[in-house]
Order: C-alpha cells, then sequence, then structure tokens
C-alpha cells in the first residue's frame, strides 16, 4: 500500500461554497484528516488564459510538459501538478459539460502531449508514467445516474486526470442539486466524500 502525502485540488466551479466547494471541502477535511497535504486552486480566481492553439509546448519531446508561450499561471500550476501525488478534480455539470473555466484549463493540458506536425494525433507524455490518483467530482440538475452517463463531464474530468498521469479511484456525481440556491449536501454524499478521499490516498 502506497501513500499519497500531497493531493492538488482543481476545483472549477463558479460559486462560493455550492455543491462543488462543500464536496471538495469534506474531501480535504477527510485528507487533513488523515495527515495529507492539500492545497486546492480554485480555477474561477486563478489566472489561466485560453490555449491558443499553437501547439509550441507540443513540438517539444520528452515526458515532461512542454513550455507554453503564454505568461500566465499555467507554468506555476503545472509545477504543483508535477510535485502532487494525487488530485481532486472537480467542475459541475454546466450544458452537458465541465464549466468553461475548467475547460479552459484542460485544454492548456495539451503540454502533457507530444504532438509534432507530422503525427496525426498527440502521444500523452503521461501514458506510460508511474499512476498518480484522482478523486473526480461533479454534479448536475439531473438525476445521479443520468447526469453520469449522458452528460460529457464524468468524462472530460477523467480525461483531464489521465493526461496528467492520473488514474480515477472514482467519480462523486451528486444529482438533483438545483431546487434551493443554498443547496447542502447530501448526508450520504458526505460519507461518500470521505470514503473516496481516503480511497485516494490508499489505493
Ligand atoms: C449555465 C448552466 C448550465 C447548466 N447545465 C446543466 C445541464 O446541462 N445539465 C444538468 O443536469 N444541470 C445543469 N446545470 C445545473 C448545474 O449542474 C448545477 O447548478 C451545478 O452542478 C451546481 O454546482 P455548484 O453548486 O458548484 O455551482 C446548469 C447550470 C447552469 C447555471
Amino acid at each position: 500500500m502506497t501513500t499519497m502525502n500531497k493531493i492538488l485540488v482543481i476545483n472549477g466551479s463558479y460559486r462560493d461554497d455550492g455543491i462543488t466547494d462543500q464536496a471538495v471541502a469534506v474531501a480535504v477535511a477527510a485528507l487533513k484528516g488523515s495527515g495529507a497535504e492539500t492545497e486546492i486552486i480554485n480555477l474561477r480566481e486563478y489566472p489561466i488564459e485560453f490555449c491558443l492553439n499553437c501547439r509550441e509546448c507540443s513540438l517539444q519531446p520528452g515526458e515532461s510538459p512542454g513550455k507554453c508561450v503564454l505568461d500566465d499561471g499555467m507554468q506555476a500550476l503545472i509545477e504543483k501538478i508535477e510535485a502532487a501525488q494525487g488530485f481532486i478534480l472537480a467542475a459541475p455539470t454546466n450544458f452537458g459539460s465541465v464549466t468553461a473555466i475548467f475547460k479552459r484549463f484542460m485544454e492548456r493540458l495539451i503540454a502533457y502531449a507530444y504532438w509534432p506536425w507530422d503525427k496525426p494525433y498527440p502521444q500523452f507524455r503521461k501514458a506510460k508514467a508511474p499512476r498518480k490518483k484522482a478523486m473526480l467530482i461533479s454534479s448536475s440538475a439531473a438525476p445521479a445516474l443520468m447526469g453520469r452517463w449522458l452528460f460529457g463531464s464524468s468524462k472530460q474530468l477523467k480525461m483531464a486526470a489521465q493526461t496528467i498521469g492520473a488514474e480515477p479511484v472514482g467519480t462523486l456525481f451528486t444529482g438533483m442539486i438545483s431546487t434551493e440556491k443554498h443547496q447542502q449536501l447530501p448526508q450520504k454524499t458526505v460519507a461518500k466524500a470521505r470514503a473516496m478521499a481516503i480511497k485516494l490516498l490508499t489505493a
């Protein structure tokens, strides 16, 4: 059993203390209670520009992420990603997808692909690297079972995790959470969030 101590949370919710923030807080409390070091990056207050699709970062060979031409917070975030041993990736479902701020972050992860102009598709740099672990968090107005399978959010979070070299330990998907402005995370979700966070440390 390996123990992961440094967990980076990347949160793509727009709202303070919404369902995503509450799920993240429960998971982080469980992680801290188990002695893990955690850091939360709320993308809503973090400086990331849109990808230019210039592919400069993906022309550079090797297992390390390539260097982007943009000078914003992404380089520092990649350094945090590289230093972390596990992740929580979180984004609510908006129009069937992760939020635009999570997608904007995700597109910048093309630095994790080697993709010279003469290759028809990218080769993901971390595909063969030792796997880190990730817990994924999403939510929707639709029931969880429907949201999980019908919408792209779960798949997109999984794709982001795999791109940074992490295997998901599970997806905490909370449904039917849009009938009150300040909806509380259901108790059974709280229990699931704690259990999944511990799994992240011990898987
Ligand atoms: C712009 C927008 C688009 C949304 N699209 C969907 C959707 O396609 N399917 C769905 O079930 N819920 C949808 N919802 C509900 C959100 O998933 C829900 O408000 C969100 O999970 C709450 O997360 P938060 O509390 O972290 O903000 C949408 C909400 C907004 C504001």
